[in-house]
């Protein structure tokens, strides 16, 4: 549990002022509460202040308060209780909070914190040189399933590699922050299998339920197999000195991009020859069930193979992975 106190007087400023467009955001988000109720608003209001700020002073804790109508002493119970809270400066491109609890121990968070200290500082809390980034150890974020993760601001970055977070840092770091996309690194669709479905793949539990006489329960109904028989195995290459790195197409994480090397898949404009058939089988193959055409594999590639990142940004208006 992390001791958390305000920061020392000599960095606090002495006064707190809502923006004119976050006063009135202020005013109508305590509206939403029942009369009465107004302090709850407390969470909102502190974040609003932080996002103004960078992080949250005291000046803004005691203005808050103010607002509510809430003693000091309350506001001051919250500000200091939630880890989303920064009581002091932190960096202005990324603060990562790295989540240090049990499961995301055990799935290497002690690497991911590594990778802090290595790029940003020794200790927790401490800016780099430039002042752009900081980290700290936090409790559980609630995405165990996916451990082990880091919080940047508001969004989540899971099942990360030390690779990938150093990879994340950097990209913050260069100022491209809201291009990095939140949620797994390693491909898969929020906290679902990797390898698509492993149970509820057939109707025997039903068939046993009938055979002993009990009501039989519904099976799930069995999605749509997609068999890599049921297409055609696109046209595979010699491994050249020079992969691209099609891990740029959204939804390819570290995993799927080895899936596809190891079926001689190592350019975009491999990807971007793909038809219907070839679609189909790799789809079975990686038992993906329609992602290759939900994520639009085929146009992303095309992009990157006709004119990289500039041409990427121009026909999906915003850059890759
Ligand atoms: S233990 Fe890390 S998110 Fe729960």
């Amino acid at each position: 549990m992390s001791v958390r106190r305000l920061a020392e007087d000599s960095i606090q400023p002495e006064q707190f002022r809502f923006s004119r467009e976050n006063a009135a955001w202020a005013k109508a988000t305590i509206k939403k509460y029942p009369k009465g109720r107004q302090q709850s608003a407390i969470i909102p209001l502190l974040m609003r202040a932080q996002e103004q700020d960078g992080w949250v002073t005291k000046a803004a804790i005691e203005s808050v308060a103010d607002m509510l109508q809430m003693p000091y002493i309350r506001a001051l119970e919250v500000a200091t209780f939630y880890t989303q809270f920064q009581l002091k400066p932190v960096g202005t491109h990324a603060h990562v909070q790295v989540c240090g609890t049990t499961p995301c121990m055990l799935r290497g968070s002690e690497d991911l914190i590594k990778v802090c200290k290595n790029k940003i500082s020794e200790h927790q809390f401490e800016t780099n040189e430039a002042g752009t980034l900081s980290w700290e150890e936090v409790e559980c974020q609630g995405a165990c399933v996916n451990a082990p993760m880091v919080m940047i601001f508001k969004d989540a970055y899971e099942d990360l590699t030390p690779e990938q977070l150093a990879d994340i840092i950097d990209r913050f770091e260069a100022g491209e922050g809201e291009n990095v996309t939140p949620g797994p690194q390693n491909g898969r669709h929020l906290s679902a299998p990797i390898g698509g479905l492993t149970t509820l793949t057939d109707g025997k539990a039903n068939a046993g339920a009938k055979s002993n006489g009990k009501a039989a329960v519904k099976a799930p109904k069995k999605p749509k197999e997609v068999a890599a028989s049921d297409g055609v195995k696109p046209a595979a290459m010699e491994e050249p000195d020079e992969k691209d790195d099609l891990k740029m197409l959204s939804g390819v994480g570290p995993k799927i991009e080895g899936v596809l090397n190891s079926i001689g898949i190592f350019k975009f404009e491999q990807v971007a020859a793909w038809k219907e058939a070839e679609c189909a089988w790799v789809d079975g193959f990686l038992k993906f069930k329609g992602r290759i055409e939900r994520e639009q594999w085929v146009k992303q590639a095309e992009a990157l193979a006709k004119g990289g990142v500039e041409e990427y940004v121009r026909v999906f208006g915003k850059k890759p992975r």
